[in-house]
């Protein structure tokens, strides 16, 4: 029996990830550095094979779409012109105590995610509704033990003959939702101050929200100042719009039509968190479809639905994955319609994707801050046009997320002996699995390792990635190869010799089938297609 239940657990993911080389943190061995990850030997295979999905399905296999690569240092005015510099920013929030930085508008998240504040309840008793009633001997005790070990910050906590009294006659008997004891017990202004919360980390006192622009800056050239200030990309779709006529003018194309990029972004995320969910270096598969006004609505819903689609054909097909059109009070204000591809991460439920109508905005604004028409001229109706943008914006590494999230199981199987023994196994899509077959002779003797090698030959010449194996008990190298996510292992034994077939297993359903060793390479290429 698969038990679902483990998917839930972010910190097996991260081991097995690390164990098996999947994902590393970056610079570990100098202690790493928050919100930078590096990819391992399955783990590039597995990005570069989502990589390589996207691009075969919504550039190579479609006659509208061309692809772009743009360079991540570009002209400073991009960003003035797309509005980035003045606004691509989020409202932070400093500890004054521990000087940790905090996204104002992710205080609710940090809060259930905080050992000190999980801690309160001891402080006096709850209800089911998560009504805190604080009681005054219950608080100096875990001011005592809890608060002094885990919210060392807090002005009640470092002074607690000063303020407890206080705290007291404001708390009352009252039971009070969890975030308005927080807000009395953010000292020292009690509650109606701006938003007292006390730090999730420390306890300390938080400053007010000021607003930090998440770009990365360099300098180009020797001087390092004002003028010499470029920035690292936040998002690879301005490049497109900068490219948008060189296409045009170049390539024999006209709307509707799309310019597709995947590459690196860089964002000075406040809390990069989660794992590589929200990370500072991160990659984006984003295309630009520009289409005439008055079909944008159609092409909007068509790039949704096959986008949504997309992640269930590869692999995402559980009720965790869903489509959500905004709101139109969450919308930008240049935005004609917006929806979210998300999935339920084992921290919550979020994004993986946008899609946006964004209509003529960034065309207008590139026009009006370069100088150079951005108009199509339709020959055929003699209309000329600024594009409406539909635009599908993925990330590459939130995708990865998401599908070895999804992919995680832990079952049972025989081992060596028959006796079944729990495993654990990477289920991903064949088409996305970092090796697609492993091959192993069943003993190092008899003829075996030869023609277990000539089965791998024969499949890297056919372009199917193989691994092969001799070393250890049988049962050990299945155990590896399901933890990579390897879908077929073929087993090379005394009958392969005599009779040239082999045994291929399959790892989800542990079937095993015996095929002529020849068909191999063909047996697993049909089973890597998606549709
Ligand atoms: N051009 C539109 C744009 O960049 P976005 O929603 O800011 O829109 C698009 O980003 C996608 O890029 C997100 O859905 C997400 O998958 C990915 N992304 C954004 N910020 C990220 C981060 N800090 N770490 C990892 N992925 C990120």
């Amino acid at each position: 029996m698969t038990t679902q239940a483990t998917t839930s657990s972010l910190d097996a993911l991260t081991s097995l990830s690390k164990r098996r080389g999947f994902i590393f943190q970056s610079s570990e061995i100098y202690g790493g550095i928050n919100g930078f990850w590096d990819y391992g030997p399955l783990g590039v295979e597995l990005k570069r094979n989502i990589k390589e999905a996207w691009w075969d399905d919504m550039v190579r296999c479609r006659e509208d779409v061309v692809g772009l690569d743009c360079s991540i240092i570009m002209n400073p005015q991009v960003w003035e012109a797309s509005g980035h510099v003045g606004g691509f920013s989020d409202p932070m929030l400093t500890c004054r105590q521990c000087r940790r930085h905090f996204r104002a508008d992710h205080m609710d998240d940090l809060i259930a995610q905080s050992e000190w504040i999980a801690s309160l309840s001891e402080a006096g008793d709850a209800d089911e509704n998560g009504m805190l009633t604080l009681d005054q001997a219950k608080l100096e005790r875990w001011i005592r033990k809890r608060g002094r070990k885990q919210a060392k910050g807090m002005a009640l906590v470092k002074d607690a003959t000063t303020h407890l009294e206080a705290v007291a006659r404001t708390i009352g008997e009252a039971p009070r939702a969890l975030r308005d004891v927080l807000v009395v017990l953010g000292m020292p202004g009690l509650p109606d101050e701006s938003d007292p919360i006390p730090c999730p980390f420390c306890g300390g006192d938080l400053t007010a929200p000021r607003q930090f622009n998440l770009m990365f800056k360099t300098h180009i050239g020797a001087m390092e100042d004002h003028a010499a200030t470029a920035y690292l990309r936040p998002e690879t779709a301005q490049g497109i719009f900068c490219n948008y006529r060189n296409v045009l003018d170049s390539y024999r194309i006209r709307p509707p039509f799309g310019i597709a990029q995947i590459g690196k972004s860089f964002r000075n995320e406040i809390n990069p968190r989660n794992y590589t969910f929200r990370s500072r270096e991160f990659e984006q598969m984003e295309m630009e479809f520009f289409c005439h006004p008055d079909e944008a609505d159609t092409w909007y819903t068509y790039w949704r639905d096959l986008r949504y689609n997309w992640y269930i054909k590869l692999g995402l097909a559980s009720e965790k994955l869903h489509l959500r059109d905004h709101d139109p009070d969450e919308l930008a204000h240049y935005a004609k319609g917006c929806a979210d591809v998300e999935y339920d991460f084992p921290f919550g439920t979020s994004e993986l994707e946008g899609i946006a109508n964004r209509g003529d905005y960034d065309l207008t604004k590139h026009q009006e801050h370069s100088g150079k028409d951005m108009r199509y001229f339709d020959d055929q109706t003699r209309e000329r046009f600024i594009p409406y943008v539909i635009e599908p914006s993925g990330g590459v590494d939130r995708a990865m997320l998401a599908f070895m999230t999804e992919a995680y199981s832990e079952d049972e199987a025989p081992n060596d002996k028959g006796v079944m023994q729990k495993r654990t196994v990477m289920k991903l899509h064949p088409r996305l699995a970092p090796t697609k077959v492993a091959i192993f002779p069943l003993v190092k003797k008899h003829g075996m390792p030869e023609a277990a090698t000539q089965v791998y030959e024969e499949c890297k010449k056919a372009g199917v990635v193989a691994f092969y194996d001799e070393k250890g008990a049988i049962g050990r190298r299945y155990r590896r190869q399901d933890e990579a996510g390897t879908p077929f292992c073929v087993t090379v034994d005394g009958d392969t010799v005599s009779d040239g077939t082999v045994t291929v297993r399959d790892r989800d359903s542990l079937n095993q089938e015996r095929i002529a060793a020849a068909e191999v390479p063909a047996f697993v290429a049909k089973h890597l297609r998606s549709e």
